[in-house]
């Protein structure tokens, strides 16, 4: 038995699900007038919809109660303070840490952490601005204009994702380009649009050991060295790591290394010095714009009770959707083209943290399903692609709604682009019924028979769970919100699953095996290997 199911509140539950699971969720609405107003919450400004799932005010109540039995706010209060929450690795989690403004002294290991962020952060600020300036030069005293990210995973995904969001704030004239894929086309498709003589890479990496990184730097001097013809290429690398002696060993600069630290995780880093680009290109103070968001979050998520602890509740709702409706996948739809790698930046910080088998105890979480897959899109391109799949389709899943209340296009379409948000999570909890479709196509002129032969296939079941989030406007203060929430959404998941957030050891046995089977493709040398992977090797070496 797990030990979820011994919880006083988990077994309530259960048997509050068995009394709401034959009662639609639209019901809901007519037996409670103040629905909304009751399952919604303001934030910041920022409002958050749960009435479209299923849920009633003693659902609330069994929450908290969890919240409860959980020990949840200690849990809360231990992550902040710095405790061995990746008990795996023996590290503490302080990404919040970045974002604190506060000037207090913070102990990890016998170092003062504020004193290295705030060093770090006056390192980033003279950088970016003197990118912005025009002032940093390359090795032929041209000001640099183009900056190459080169890193993979939380090296790439939060600050590429937070940079296409941004774009009305990037400064005008500078370029930039996200390396990730070891793919050498990923490379040459950065590179196409540079020049050299005013190109910056920047090489992200934590453990400054990944290979698609180093591959990718390596190529990346190469084609400086041949196209500027020289070998004093300092100015055009900075490094991101918490390795500064591998940096150095592979020939970047000591001044021109930034740490980061092993208490920040990967997925977590873009409030680091790994978010060096970003500050670059939307210049510092919108960079601190951001920590300020995700820092508002923070106290948000510390300090308020329970029950209107916003990334609590989504946690909950999250738990809500799978352990009791069956929901094995989580969709997140931005309403917002701004926002559309959002969904992928989403899908590492919540995979790799919760896609885990065993508990605190190293015993497996067999009886219950940990992380979902997350996955989505931005509205209204999926509208015409997977939202097919999330109307008829016979998967369980819940979703997410994302939308700005305002937008700083110029064109006129906010309205369009918002109403189709709110009518597909409208069509999402009402469906439509048989008769509905049958009676619709009798007023487009069909007959009865033909009428009732159609229908089945326009029929929608409708009680599709949502969660719907507005923003205020999509700026720098309202994104690094949306991302801490979503993080501790992340973290409360795994505190209920009983599982370690912040380790990743699911991803180190395929890189193993790569290693051991490159010579196999790069010399044709033998290798062990199962015959259909040699096989393979085979065909790709004929
Ligand atoms: O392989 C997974 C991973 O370790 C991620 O957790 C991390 O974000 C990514 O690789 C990149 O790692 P690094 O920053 O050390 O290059």
């Amino acid at each position: 038995m797990s030990y979820l199911s011994t919880l006083s509140s988990w077994k309530k539950l259960q048997t509050h699900k068995y009394e709401l699971q034959s009662i639609v969720t639209k019901d809901l609405f007519s037996f409670d007038q103040e629905r909304f107003q009751r399952f919604s919450f303001v934030c910041h400004d920022v409002l958050v919809d749960y009435s479209k799932n299923k849920i009633t005010q003693e659902t609330m109540a069994l929450f908290e109660c969890l919240a409860q039995e959980l020990s949840l706010d200690k849990k809360i209060k231990d992550l902040f303070k710095g405790a061995t929450v990746n008990f795996t690795e023996k590290r503490p989690a302080l990404h919040m840490a970045l974002r604190s403004p506060q000037a207090k002294k913070k102990m990890v290991d016998g170092e003062n952490i504020t004193a290295l962020i705030k060093q770090t952060k006056e390192k980033m600020a003279a950088i970016s601005r003197a990118i912005q300036a025009g002032e940093y030069l390359g090795a032929t005293a041209k000001p640099i204009n183009t900056i190459i990210n080169l890193g993979i995973g939380g090296s790439d995904l939060g600050p590429k994702m937070v940079l296409s969001a941004l774009k009305p704030y990037a400064k005008e004239g500078l370029n930039y380009a996200f390396v990730s894929n070891v793919d050498g086309q990923a490379l040459e498709n950065a590179l196409a649009q540079a020049d050299p003589e005013r190109t910056l890479f920047i090489i992200s990496s934590k453990s400054f050991t990944t290979q698609e990184t180093l591959e990718n730097a390596k190529s990346a001097r190469l084609w400086l060295k041949q196209a500027l013809n020289r070998d004093d290429l300092n100015q055009h690398f900075i490094a991101v790591t918490s390795h500064v002696d591998k940096a150095c060993a592979f020939g970047i600069d000591e001044q021109s290394i930034l740490p980061m630290w092993d208490w920040v995780g990967g997925r977590f880093s873009l409030w680091s010095a790994i978010g060096l680009i970003i500050a670059i290109v939307l210049g510092f103070d919108h960079f601190s714009a951001l920590l300020e968001g995700a820092h508002a979050m923070d106290e948000h998520f510390e300090k308020t009770p329970m029950r209107e602890n916003v990334p609590v509740l989504s946690a909950f709702i999250n738990v809500w959707n799978q352990h009791f409706f069956g929901a094995t996948s989580h969709a997140i739809l931005p309403y917002s083209e701004s926002l559309h790698q959002f969904t992928e930046h989403l899908q590492q910080m919540s995979m790799e943290s919760l896609g885990k088998s065993v508990n605190r105890e190293g015993a497996s979480v067999d009886q219950y399903r940990t992380g979902p897959v997350i996955w989505g899109g931005a509205g209204t391109n999926g509208q015409h692609s997977f939202h097919q799949w999330l109307h008829q389709g016979r998967g369980r899943f819940h979703c997410d709604f994302i939308l700005s209340k305002t937008t700083s296009s110029c064109f006129d379409h906010h309205a369009v682009l918002l109403s189709h948000g709110l009518a597909q999570s409208q069509a999402l909890m009402l469906g439509r019924s048989q008769a509905q479709a049958s009676a619709a196509l009798e007023q487009k002129g069909l007959s009865a028979k033909e009428a009732e032969l159609l229908a089945p296939h326009l029929a929608m079941p409708g009680d599709r769970a949502s969660t719907s989030i507005i923003l205020p406007e999509l700026s720098p203060f309202y994104l690094g919100f949306l991302i801490a929430w979503y993080e501790h959404t992340v973290f409360v998941q795994s505190v209920i699953w009983d599982i370690n957030a912040f380790d990743q050891w699911g991803v180190e046995l395929g890189k193993q095996l790569a290693s051991t089977l490159l010579p196999a493709l790069k010399q044709n040398k033998t290798v062990d290997a199962d015959a259909s992977t040699l096989g393979l090797i085979d065909f790709l070496n004929q």
